[in-house]
């Protein structure tokens, strides 16, 4: 039993098949080298207390029964989480938490689920108890659902396995595809998406037009594991094509954005091979896949039609105890 511990958790970034995966479809997810960290201290009160500045949480303490509808949003997945660990391992205590993001909330990494990842491994670690990556992905999965209702579990698996995943909604299969960094540019639109939102419109107009959405779905799927043979050979043109592809069945699901649509057509245009949104759509990210001698190219690029060009390296190693806190 431990009374201090830190863990760090990377984001991630979806490469093919979002949507899709909600219905229980495959998907392919990086993790990225920006982590979210996580400082759990053991206390005597019966209370949490969480200071999460990068969720606008400075600071706010109650007790752990607290019910969900109570807790700021911003706090709501740091609550569920202890209360799902505590209620399966038949424990409890008083905490003190503290998270520190290497990355902004808006860019839709995933911190919602890196910072659900963070505290179930700390509290593992805490309660010493030994806890399987799949124990982990199936708490941190109910969390996610118990705060958001909607989602298939994707962002919790790159933040648990890290590198780059083959995921099947649910989780129904989860395999390693690489650890290798891609070749990928990332620019962020400036705009935050709100993934719950754009997961129902999609619903809504599968609801109208099944066929059609199922078509569409099928044909994700195909490019999915295509791209999952490709990975592994980094066939960067390729994979470009494949992007381009899935790009435009996203656009045919409503879900991309001017804003996204002109950082994808300037990448395209300063050499990238394919590029495509990356998440829910409405805004976030947008990826293009391009060999590293166009990178500074594409950056300008980006920037020159309102983007801000996001440095990061995929192919992140997956949750890990560290061996310094983070500062308090
Ligand atoms: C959001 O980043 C990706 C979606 O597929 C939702 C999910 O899989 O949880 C739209």
């Amino acid at each position: 039993m431990k009374n201090n511990i830190t863990v760090s958790a990377p984001g991630k970034l979806m490469l093919f098949g979002e949507h899709a995966v909600v219905y229980g479809l495959p998907c392919i997810v990086t993790a990225v080298d920006q982590r979210m960290w996580t400082n759990i201290i053991r206390t005597q009160k019966l209370t949490i207390k969480l200071a999460a500045p990068e969720v606008k949480i400075p600071k706010f303490e109650a007790d752990i029964n607290i019910p969900l509808k109570k807790v700021p949003q911003g706090a709501k997945f740091v609550f569920a989480a202890v209360k799902n660990f505590y209620k399966e391992y038949k424990v409890s205590s008083g905490l003190d938490i503290k998270t520190r993001s290497d990355f902004s909330s808006s860019f839709g990494f995933g911190s919602s689920s890196a910072v659900t990842v963070c505290v179930v491994k700390g509290l593992a670690e805490i309660f010493g108890i030994k806890i399987s990556n799949k124990a982990l992905f199936d708490i941190c999965y109910k969390t996610i659902l118990d705060v958001q209702g909607v989602g298939s579990g994707f962002d919790i698996a790159a933040a648990i396995w890290g590198g780059t995943l083959y995921f099947v909604g649910g989780g129904k299969k989860i395999a390693q595809i690489s650890k290798e960094n891609l070749p990928l540019t990332v620019g962020y639109t400036g705009v935050k998406a709100d993934t719950t939102t754009l997961v129902k419109k999609v619903a809504e107009l599968k609801k109208i037009k099944p066929k059609v959405v199922n078509s569409i779905f099928n044909l994700i799927v195909l490019i999915v594991e295509d791209a999952k043979k490709l990975l592994k050979k980094a066939n960067c043109e390729e994979l470009g094509r494949l992007a381009n592809l899935n790009q435009g069945l996203l656009e045919a699901l409503g879900i991309s954005t001017f804003e996204l649509s002109n950082l994808i057509y300037a990448s395209r245009g300063a050499g990238a091979f394919g590029a495509k949104l990356s998440g829910a759509g409405g805004g976030d990210c947008m990826i293009a896949f391009a060999p590293p001698t166009k990178t500074s190219k594409i950056k300008k690029a980006i920037e020159k039609h309102g983007g801000t060009f996001l440095p990061v390296k995929t192919g992140a190693e997956g949750v890990r105890v560290e061996k310094i806190n983070i500062k308090r």
